[in-house]
């Protein structure tokens, strides 16, 4: 039996090795503290551990490649200083967030800082000129459809009504691409092109299973998942857990309200599992992750082939 935990700590590791080495503090100080504030509060590394795998998977050895795993993870960084000042988040990866810690203006710059470094870091890899011309591309666009999927998140907290297809197309962009991009960009730069379109979609898939797992987490998890629990439905989220809730005609009357107590976040969550729309999300999420492993059929069998399955399998059982 693999063990996902102790497999993906082992690389994961390996990863906090890396961003040491690539993603010095410099000057001013500040700046920089900030943006490696949540870095070092840690997080579960997740995208980085599956580019690291998928190169397993592609039998390649990823030395070359390492510096793109620090990319990965320091634009998924960038975007959460980011999302927590548009979502009013106070905490995440159990620290004060950013913009608390420091304030507003430094968040942003943080961000920004961390979103330029990772193009910096990215170009280090040591792979054909060709194959890496295209990964800046690639990531290039990622963060754009992340803007593009954020924007939508934004918007959709003021549009009455949002379907479930308004909700899958934006968490495939706000989340499903930045993790398609961890899964084939290891094809990418090694020039595997057979492999790529299944890898991005095994990513893409995934992605979308474990965006709809965080916004079952939100209402769930409590204090465990180390982020402002309930946040979703103080901020008015249309997740997919709610678009079904209104569709079944249950209302919550804290939606969108902007505070709301515990008792009154439990009390809503209470009606969300009531009425099945928890498990309802929760059933989508595992149609989502059989989709992505089925994806991996054009590969040839290797432990890490089955890795990424059982990781697939973690993105939507895991606690926090
Ligand atoms: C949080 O991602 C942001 C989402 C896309 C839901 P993670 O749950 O991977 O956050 P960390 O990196 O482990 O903190
Ligand atoms: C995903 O959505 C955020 C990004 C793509 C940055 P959330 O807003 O749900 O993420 P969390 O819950 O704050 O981590
Ligand atoms: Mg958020
Ligand atoms: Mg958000
Ligand atoms: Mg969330």
């Amino acid at each position: 039996m693999l063990d996902v935990k102790a497999e993906v700590a082992k690389r994961a590791k390996i990863v906090d090795e890396a961003i040491d080495k690539y993603l010095p503090v410099k000057e001013p100080e500040e700046l920089y503290r900030a943006a490696r504030h949540l870095i070092d509060a840690g997080g579960k590394r997740l995208r980085p551990v599956l580019f690291l795998i998928s190169a397993e998977a592609l039998r390649k050895d990823w030395k070359n490649i390492l510096p793109a795993a620090v990319a990965i993870e320091t634009i998924h960084n960038f975007t959460l200083i980011h999302d927590d000042i548009m979502d009013r988040d106070e905490f995440r990866r159990g620290v004060p967030t950013v913009h608390k810690l420091f304030d507003e203006s430094t968040a942003i710059l943080a961000g920004d800082t961390l979103f330029a470094e990772a193009f910096e870091v990215l170009a280090k890899c040591n792979v054909d000129a060709k194959n890496l011309i295209r990964a800046v591309e690639l990531l290039a666009r990622v963060c754009v459809n992340i803007c593009e999927g954020q924007f939508l998140d934004m918007s959709f907290e003021k549009k009455r009504v949002v379907g479930e297809e308004d909700y899958i197309e934006m968490v495939k962009k706000k989340t499903g691409v930045l993790i398609a991009a961890s899964t084939s960009l290891p094809a990418i730069l090694f020039g595997e092109n057979k492999a790529v379109n299944a890898l991005w979609n095994f990513g893409l898939y995934c992605g979308i299973g474990f965006q709809i797992h965080d916004d079952v987490l939100d209402l769930v998890g409590k204090e465990r998942i180390g982020k402002d629990w309930g946040s979703d439905i103080v901020e008015g989220k249309k997740t997919l857990i709610v678009i079904n809730a209104f569709e079944k005609g249950v209302e919550i009357d804290i939606f969108g309200k902007g505070k709301a107590s515990k008792e009154e976040i439990e009390e809503a969550v209470n009606k969300l599992e009531e009425c099945g729309a928890i498990e309802y999300a929760k059933r989508r999420a595992e149609e989502y992750v059989e989709m992505a492993k089925k994806e991996l059929d054009v590969l040839e069998e290797s432990e890490a082939k089955e890795l990424l399955k059982a990781i697939s399998d973690y993105l939507i059982k895991r606690e926090y």
